[in-house]
């Protein structure tokens, strides 16, 4: 059932032109956007869950059914791992039976990330990892806004902090992210072949199924500093 899909095919052989520009728009322009009303009431089941459970804080963010939200709280036991994605129905796929009982030190929310990460900054939250697991490559040129390092929201994920990780089956996604991340931070962040094997713990479903198709697998880590001097101010609510 795994082994079919398709590598990320693209008119876009390499970084795109417009991607600088982008980003340096983010950079300079206060994003405005209101939050909407049902992100606020989920960013505060997930703040009540933080502060009762405490320690370190994971950010998995389109966690899609949750999979890499219960690794990563298996992998850190202490810390508090928050996964976060807008569909409510891979959400709700139940795993239990397959996986076992849900870690109780993670929680799955249900939000938009444009507005969740604008909360999480507000509200002074600085993760120790912020992982964004496979996330939709829109690979047309012309969906360059949609890649989340061309968004308008980029600074603000960014100044969130912590140990970043990306990871894709399509390399100019991860190139573009390092190179806007490059240009907002200062810092270059390397881009590396994911070493997998078939024994591998796979960290989620895509990761796995893109694996048993033959895609080759790319990441970038990056120890982000939480304070970005280029941002704009990006503490205010847009409200
Ligand atoms: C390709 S899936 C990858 C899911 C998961 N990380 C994995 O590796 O299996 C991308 C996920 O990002 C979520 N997503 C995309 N844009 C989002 C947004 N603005 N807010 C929250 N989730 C979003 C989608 O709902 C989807 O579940």
């Amino acid at each position: 059932m795994f082994a079919n899909s398709t590598p990320v095919y693209s008119t876009q052989a390499d970084l795109h032109p417009d991607l600088s520009h982008h980003v340096q728009r983010a950079l300079d322009n206060d994003w405005q956007r209101p939050i909407a009303e049902h992100t606020r009431t989920a960013f505060e089941d997930a703040r009540r869950f933080y502060q009762a459970h405490g320690g370190p804080l994971i950010l998995d963010a389109g966690c899609g059914t949750g999979r890499s939200t219960r690794q990563l709280a298996r992998y850190y036991p202490n810390a508090c791992v928050l996964g976060i994605d807008r569909s409510a129905d891979r959400l709700s796929r139940d795993y239990a039976r397959e996986l076992g009982a849900f870690p109780d030190n993670a929680l799955l929310v249900r939000a938009d990330l444009v507005d969740f990460w604008r909360l999480a900054h507000l509200a002074g939250w600085q993760p120790v990892r912020h992982c964004i697991f496979y996330p939709n490559p829109y690979p047309k040129a012309s969906q360059l806004k949609r890649r989340w390092h061309a968004h308008p929201v980029f600074p603000v994920l960014l100044a969130l902090g912590g140990v970043l990780e990306l990871r894709s089956n399509w390399q100019i996604y991860v190139e573009e992210f390092a190179c806007a991340v490059h240009q907002v931070t200062g810092q270059k962040p390397r881009v590396e072949r994911l070493p997998l094997g078939p024994d591998s713990d796979f960290i989620s479903a895509f990761e796995h199924k893109y694996f048993d198709s033959g895609h080759t697998l790319w990441q970038l880590q990056c120890p982000l500093e939480t304070s970005i001097s280029k941002a704009p101010d990006l503490r205010r609510d847009p409200t």
